[in-house]
């Protein structure tokens, strides 16, 4: 695999004739396991991977957790010597190569702009759509394959190529756990080791709501998945919502559901002062 820091660079190795279908996998580095298999995917998939590895200040509307945020490029390379070919890439740019000047894009998303992490974390889906866009700008990529961790990205990933008329194919991976359950994520490596030791909660919590869709209604499965996860000390639920994967509207009642949609249960939650992410889909 090639290592390249500048768009320069990257735009040289990827025009040869060789370089299509052209596959990315953004990441923000601290790479895991679910990493890697967003990474062999693309590879099955093209002729050429990109992978880029680039904090992005932009989406982090606290300061403290950009500040925090793991950043360990060489393990990060290591992780992805044995999974990338000898012609593929790893794009590690620079503020300046991503934001040569500043960005002041306003990005709109309707119902998806109101809605649970855009509500926690203000202003983060615009940088996640400035960074996204300004990467699908210097890459080009055919294919592009996101996890469904971050189930909201997806979905304003998938708005914002709607929106910009951009080509790329966005590829959906499942979520990779760890043996309790925990979704895999560069965060949980911030665990201390008693909260991580009780993360698996979260998972064992929304699949057992998820299986009770038919029993209770939402109102009883939203108080269960917060009671429940809150006797592990250390762990509050900032929310839990249940959502259909389109416009992500927030369900009140089971008779609102529909066959034809599908529906996610998605959870934030603090554990110590590491927040995480999670979601499953609803059976109907
Ligand atoms: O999911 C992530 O790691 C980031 O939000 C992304 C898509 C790489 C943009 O910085």
């Amino acid at each position: 695999m090639k290592v390249v820091s500048t768009a320069e660079e990257l735009q040289k190795a990827t025009s040869s004739p060789d370089s299509t279908p052209l596959g990315f996998v953004p990441t923000m580095g601290a790479l895991h396991r679910g990493h890697i298999t967003l990474v062999r995917n693309a590879a099955g998939l093209c002729r050429k991977v990109v992978v880029s590895i680039y904090v992005n200040p932009t989406q982090f509307n606290d300061q403290d957790d950009l500040k925090n945020y793991p950043r360990t490029l060489d393990d990060d390379l290591q992780l992805l010597s044995p999974v990338l070919r000898e012609n593929d890439i790893v794009f590690t740019p620079d503020d300046k190569e991503i934001y040569p000047v500043k960005d002041r894009r306003v990005f709109h998303f309707g119902n998806l702009e109101n809605v649970m992490e855009a509500l926690h974390r203000p202003g983060h889906f615009n940088g996640v759509a400035q960074v996204v866009s300004r990467l699908f700008e210097i890459v080009k990529p055919d294919i592009a394959i996101f996890g469904q961790k971050d189930f909201q990205q997806l979905a304003v990933i998938k708005e914002l190529v709607r929106q910009t008329g951009n080509k790329v194919k966005i590829i959906d991976n499942p979520i990779v756990r760890e043996d309790d359950g925990l979704a895999m994520s560069s965060r949980n490596r911030l665990l201390s080791q008693s909260i991580r030791k009780k993360a698996g909660i979260i998972y064992k919590t929304i699949s057992a709501a998820a299986s009770m869709i038919n029993e209770h209604d939402i109102p009883y499965l939203i108080s269960y998945v917060k009671k429940n996860i809150e006797r592990a000390e250390g762990f509050s639920v900032e929310y839990f919502e249940i959502v259909d994967d389109i416009e992500l509207k927030p369900v009140s009642a089971r008779c609102e559901m529909k066959k034809e949609n599908k529906y996610f249960g998605c959870i934030a939650v603090k554990a110590g002062n590491i927040r995480l992410i999670d979601n499953i889909e609803i059976p109907l």
